[in-house]
């Protein structure tokens, strides 16, 4: 019988001539590891490489190839082919949720009646997922932000910040915690290599904390917020979910906390998902958001971010701290999205808020080689859409529950 691999190979070839790409790899196991540098995307390239089926292409097609293989030659650095979509966007930036499991039940995240975990069995071992990011730093990621469910419930999450910390040109390793455990392990993250963090944080006062979270803990997450500052990490991201009715009249309690705090409070508009029960009415935007804010702090200015940023970063002058506000549903910014996301079951999805995925722990569990995996990952980058459907075709939309994508 035929192994998963070479089946897998069998399958490939009948849709692919792998060969050509294989020759823009330097091998690696030599030692002198290269990436197929490109200012192209991964169907340009094979254009290039005489591909049977695109390089039929008609005239039109190559002069539009043109173009854009100018336009990308105006960034610095070449960038790999298979990370970069057909709109020129680079995803430099990778999101991997490490668990589904929780110790919270957030309302706008977690399903009220749970959700159906995926056997052990399946999801990323911890060597699956070392292997999935030290491919896709090879290939050009330099940030890395682990996530979950709740990423420091999963024992060997110090391990896993240590080996990615030693992936030659990974500049930076983030988390997103929701603080439970935070005060006590965040010596050892940072000795693990850790360099951002965000924490969740949807009210101040404790009951109503604990009404969103269904669970205590609010002085916990308060106490790995102060130990966040204490340790340096500045600004100390927090990441707080509007919703109407619920939380909104703590805005200025939230900004306020930015003046001695060197915080960078982050109001996130409220998105759908699964089983969140979103609805219109429930959303704050930004725009209700920031004239709220100037109400009160008319002299709030706006900062300069830079291009892939996705909060609008705003500072009350004097104060230590920021807010800034991720406006995914009233202002999206598809146009600089840089970010690709791995599920906790292995599933690479290109974009937050569609469902197509490919499972990559099935593309390695076939035995398959790295070039095999990007050739899947670079045609998975290359059907990502220009933007999200909106919010309220969003909301139709089937797609995972928050907790088990990763945010
Ligand atoms: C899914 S959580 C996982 C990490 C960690 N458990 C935490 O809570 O920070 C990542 C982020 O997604 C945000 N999030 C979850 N559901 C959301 C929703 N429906 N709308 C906006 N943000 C959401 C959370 O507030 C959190 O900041
Ligand atoms: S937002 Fe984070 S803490 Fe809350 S239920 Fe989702 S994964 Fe858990």
């Amino acid at each position: 019988m035929a192994s998963h691999a070479s089946r897998y190979c069998r399958l490939l070839d009948r849709h692919w001539t792998v060969t050509p790409f294989r020759k823009l790899f330097v091998q690696r196991s030599n030692g002198n590891s290269q990436r197929p540098y490109s200012s192209a995307t991964y169907k340009e390239n094979q254009l290039e490489l005489g591909h049977p089926t695109l390089a039929s292409t008609n005239f039109a097609a190559s002069t539009k190839t043109r173009s854009k293989q100018e336009r990308l030659k105006d960034h610095s650095l070449p960038f790999s082919a298979f990370l970069t979509d057909n709109f020129g966007r680079r995803h430099s930036y990778l999101r991997i949720s490490l668990t589904e499991k929780c110790n919270l039940r957030c309302q706008y995240c977690m399903p009220e009646e749970g959700v159906k975990l995926t056997p052990r069995g399946q999801l990323l071992s911890t060597s699956e997922i070392l292997t999935l990011a030290r491919l896709f730093v090879q290939e050009g990621v330099d940030k890395i932000r682990l996530t979950g469910g709740e990423p420091l419930i999963r024992p060997d999450v110090l391990d896993i910040i240590a080996e990615l910390r030693k992936l030659e040109g990974l500049k930076t390793i983030a988390v997103t915690t929701n603080g439970i455990n935070l005060a006590r392990l965040l010596p050892k993250l940072k000795d693990a290599g850790l360099d951002l963090i965000n924490i969740s944080l949807d009210s101040l006062v404790p009951a109503k904390f604990e009404f969103i979270v269904r669970r205590k803990g609010f002085h916990k997450v308060m106490e790995g917020i102060d130990k966040a500052v204490e340790m340096g990490y500045n600004p100390v991201k927090v990441n707080c979910v509007v919703m109407r009715g619920l939380n909104e009249d703590e805005l200025l309690d939230f900004v306020a906390l930015t003046e001695k705090k060197p915080l960078e409070v982050r109001f996130i508009e409220y998105m759908p998902f699964d089983g969140n029960k979103w609805n219109f009415k429930k959303m704050v935007s930004y725009q209700e958001m920031l004239d709220r804010i100037r109400q009160h702090w008319s002299n709030v200015e706006r900062l300069q971010t830079g291009q892939t940023d996705t909060a609008k970063i705003f500072q009350v002058p004097g104060f230590k701290g920021q807010v800034g506000f991720i406006t995914s549903m009233s202002d999206h910014f598809c146009g600089s999205c840089n970010r690709l996301r791995i599920t906790a079951d292995g599933s690479l999805k290109v974009c937050l808020f569609g469902n197509s995925e490919v499972s990559l722990r099935d593309v390695l569990r076939s035995g398959a080689s790295d070039e095999e995996l990007l050739q899947i990952i670079g045609a998975a980058v290359g059907r990502k859409k220009k933007q999200h459907a909106g919010m309220f075709s969003i909301s139709q939309m089937k797609n995972r529950p928050m907790i088990l994508i990763g945010g």
